[in-house]
């Protein structure tokens, strides 16, 4: 069982999260809320039912319920309610700055504009800054199924709105398997020149290859996900020489059968080999699961140490798109955080 205070400290320390996506964060309450308002017809019709209904034997059927979610936005006011949503869920597990992924395909597919998304996204994020000080900057996430014409397109758009939505770069989701992040050069070739951060998810429905792919094709900065790296020591020694972090969601994997139990997972043994790990939720109420959650069940299942805990949560503040000077002050606060919970914790 997780220790009390190690549970206290985890809850109370300020965090960051860098691996959530807006569409897949959405509560089962908005969600038949949105469904109301926009007349869409949902497979169930209360909360409990939404839980159940989030059960999962594969990322591709997970995507098709993804799609299901994304069918109830429709107008800007919708992708406000969730964006301002998703600042009070992490005000209360303690984040204090957050990077969320959106993936405008979804959207576009169903005849809604950009401009419609970002003006949503952007009056969502400053609503939260003001009521819960959590800042929140976005990342546009190409679907990896999509044309690479239209892949070119999505990053003109992240970057001609990078100031009013607060995006800072460019990702890459959807199906791995029979889409190769190389697929969509162009479109990161792009997001260099002008200067927008990269990252891709890869090596969660496809092993090592997928990372290697993603690393030498896109050159990505990060990689989301990234836990079937460890079945290639050599991608592991690259990932660690050259610290690039991976925003590992430990819980979203065993839900989706990536490995069959936590105790299974390398999430320890990729940290203990010297990668920067960082702890994140990926689609939190599609995965019965939030930041937190993730935190403790690897405290729990690993039995981490606080400066294990503490580690993991500085990786987090070390892997974010901040200035450096940014990222000096938030592990500052961090650590004055950290020396007052252990004080009054553990009388340290
Ligand atoms: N979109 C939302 N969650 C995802 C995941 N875990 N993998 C790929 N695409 C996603
Ligand atoms: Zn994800």
């Amino acid at each position: 069982m997780l220790d009390p205070m190690l549970k206290a400290f985890i809850e109370r320390i300020p965090k960051t999260e860098l691996h959530c996506h807006l569409e897949g964060a959405i509560q089962p309450a908005t969600l038949l809320n949105l469904a109301a308002r926009n007349g869409i017809e949902l497979p169930f019709s209360d909360e409990a039912g939404a839980r159940k209904f989030y059960e999962f034997t594969s990322l591709n059927q997970f995507l098709e319920i993804f799609a299901l979610a994304c069918s109830t936005l429709k107008t800007a006011a919708d992708f406000e309610t969730i964006t301002l949503d998703l600042g009070a869920d992490a005000s209360r597990q303690g984040i204090s700055y957050r990077e969320v992924f959106f993936t405008y395909a979804y959207h576009q597919r169903r005849g809604i504009s950009w401009d419609e998304v970002v003006k949503g996204i952007a009056a969502g994020r400053e609503k939260a800054r003001q009521m819960y000080g959590v800042e929140m900057w976005f990342i546009a996430d190409i679907d990896r199924t999509i044309d690479p014409q239209d892949g070119v397109q999505t990053v003109e758009m992240a970057y001609a709105s990078r100031d009013v939505a607060g995006i800072i770069g460019v990702g890459l989701d959807s199906q791995e398997i029979d889409y190769p992040a190389r697929r969509q050069k162009p479109a990161y070739d792009r997001a260099k020149e002008l200067g927008l951060h990269r990252v891709a998810h890869a090596g969660e429905d496809v092993g090592p290859e997928s990372v290697w792919d993603a690393l030498e094709s896109l050159e990505v900065e990060r990689i989301d996900h990234g836990v079937r790296s460890i079945d290639d020591p050599k991608l592991v020694k690259l990932l660690v020489e050259r610290q690039i972090p991976l925003t590992v969601c430990p819980l979203s994997n065993i839900e989706l059968k990536v490995y069959p139990n936590l105790a299974a997972h390398p999430v320890k043994r990729l940290r203990d080999a010297g990668v920067l790990v960082t702890l994140n939720s990926d689609d939190p109420p599609m995965f019965h699961c939030d930041v937190l959650d993730n935190y403790f069940a690897v405290t729990d299942t690993f039995g981490l140490s606080l400066e294990e805990v503490e580690d993991f949560v500085r990786n987090s503040f070390r892997a974010t798109f901040q200035a450096q000077s940014e990222k000096d002050s938030y592990l500052k606060r961090f650590d004055e955080t950290a020396a007052e919970l252990k004080a009054e914790l553990w009388g340290m």
